[in-house]
């Protein structure tokens, strides 16, 4: 794996040099990325000599390189420790002000950050807002240990030890640890992204969302031992990357349309235990495609486009069961009405569809499509509470696989 290890100025910094070292054992390429004033703390040749790679905090070293952005977007995850309550405000208030800022606000890989600091600045409210504003973001706070600070205090503020630093970490990307095999021998088809329907050949009418999801509940399964099916409709280009680099290998069908969709989860949801539609499935396509492009005639205002409704893939699978005892599971993106809140909403479409179970979240004013973290309520089929999971993404599709693993036989 490559990871980004940061360093901001701490007297916990020493504890990083551990860190960098357990990694590099485990056989992870580590970089990395001081603070100024964590190298007031530790020296760069330390951090060269254990990574073997060069050591820099500015964002004009090696500019050719573009390494503010390069960094972070090559990374598979970034752990930054000890986080000083002084790189959380950075980070929480997105500055970008060296190379550890940049990569922070480059990295789309899970983000980790071991606080460190006296439990006064611990406490303070602007601490409190801003690790509150960085985990809504889907960043990973680990909660500091309660022990001996740097003088001769005590109290909530210490930096864990740096193997629970690296296993809390890596089991972000890896998953839980590999004792947790509930999904093994399982198959299981998980659709995700967005649907697109042709208006003519340059041109669709889609849909906001990014797949990450949907991606997040294909490599938890595969973590967990399931064998993996990932309907990837149009992923975002960086989803489609994490699903090639993860850990363990998922097949993956890739598909446009709802019609195609519908055809790839049905002939592989043949064979399948556990069926996942993660997708957002457009639900009109145009009645016809034309051939070629259509044409702007001035004067003449558009042309309107008629629609015809498409399957309901979820409703139709969850109704024909293609193999006996098959879960089925649903998603229900909601945004509330004047007819009905989330929940209600949600609770219609758990009775309407006949899935086992519904995953309801609010979507729109920035929330669901396209983040890093999600908020769901777990419903049955009959619409009652099962359960409700929030974090990032990969975490709420453990929260539902620990749903779906109950109802396996
Ligand atoms: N779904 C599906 N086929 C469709 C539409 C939706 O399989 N044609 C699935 C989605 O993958 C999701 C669930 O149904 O798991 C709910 O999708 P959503 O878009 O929230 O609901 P709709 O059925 O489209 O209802 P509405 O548009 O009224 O909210």
């Amino acid at each position: 794996m490559r990871i980004l290890l940061g360093v901001s100025g701490g007297i916990a910094a020493y504890k990083a040099v551990l860190l960098l070292r357990l990694l590099r054992e485990q056989g992870h390429a580590v970089r990395v990325i001081p603070t100024r004033a964590a190298l007031e703390f530790v020296g760069a040749p330390t951090f060269e000599a254990l990574s073997g790679e060069p050591v820099s905090t500015e964002v004009f070293d090696d500019v050719p390189g573009v390494q503010h952005v390069s960094l972070g977007q090559h990374a598979d995850l970034v752990i930054v420790a000890p986080a000083t309550a002084d790189l959380m405000a950075r980070a929480a208030a997105g500055l970008a002000d060296d190379l550890l800022t940049t990569t922070l606000l480059a990295a789309r890989c899970p983000v980790v950050l071991a606080p460190a600091m006296h439990t006064e600045m611990w406490d303070h409210p602007a601490t409190r807002a801003n690790v509150a504003t960085l985990r809504e973001r889907g960043v990973h706070v680990i909660e500091p240990a309660s022990g001996r600070l740097t003088g001769a205090d005590t109290g909530p503020g210490r930096l864990p030890d740096p193997e629970d630093i690296a296993r809390e970490a890596l089991s972000l990307v890896d998953g839980p640890p590999a004792e947790n095999l509930d999904l093994a021998g399982r198959r299981v088809v998980v659709s995700a992204g967005g649907t697109r329907e042709a208006i003519d050949p340059v041109r669709f009418i889609g849909n906001r969302s990014s797949g990450r999801q949907g991606v997040a509940l294909a490599q938890a399964a595969a973590a967990r031992g399931a064998d993996v099916t990932l309907v990837a409709a149009n992923l975002a280009q960086d989803v489609t990357d994490q699903v090639l680099a993860g850990p363990r290998a998922c097949s993956v069908v890739q598909v446009e349309s709802t019609t195609e969709l519908r055809d790839a989860v049905r002939a592989v949801g043949a064979e399948a235990d556990v069926v996942v539609m993660a997708a957002a499935v457009a639900d009109f396509r145009p009645a016809v495609t034309p051939d070629a492009k259509i044409k702007k005639v001035p004067g003449q205002g558009p042309a309107p486009i008629e629609l015809v409704e498409n399957p309901d893939i979820l409703a139709e699978i969850a109704h024909d069961r293609l193999r006996p005892g098959q879960v089925v599971v649903g998603f229900a993106a909601e945004t509330g009405d004047a007819g009905g809140s989330v929940l209600e909403h949600g609770r219609a479409k758990a009775r309407r569809k006949g899935a086992d179970l519904i995953a309801v979240n609010a979507v729109g004013s920035g929330r669901g499509f396209g983040t890093e973290s999600n908020e769901v309520t777990i419903l049955d089929g009959a619409g009652d509470v099962v359960g409700l999971a929030s974090g990032t993404k990969r975490e709420v599709a453990d929260a539902l696989w620990d749903a779906v693993a109950k109802l396996l036989p």
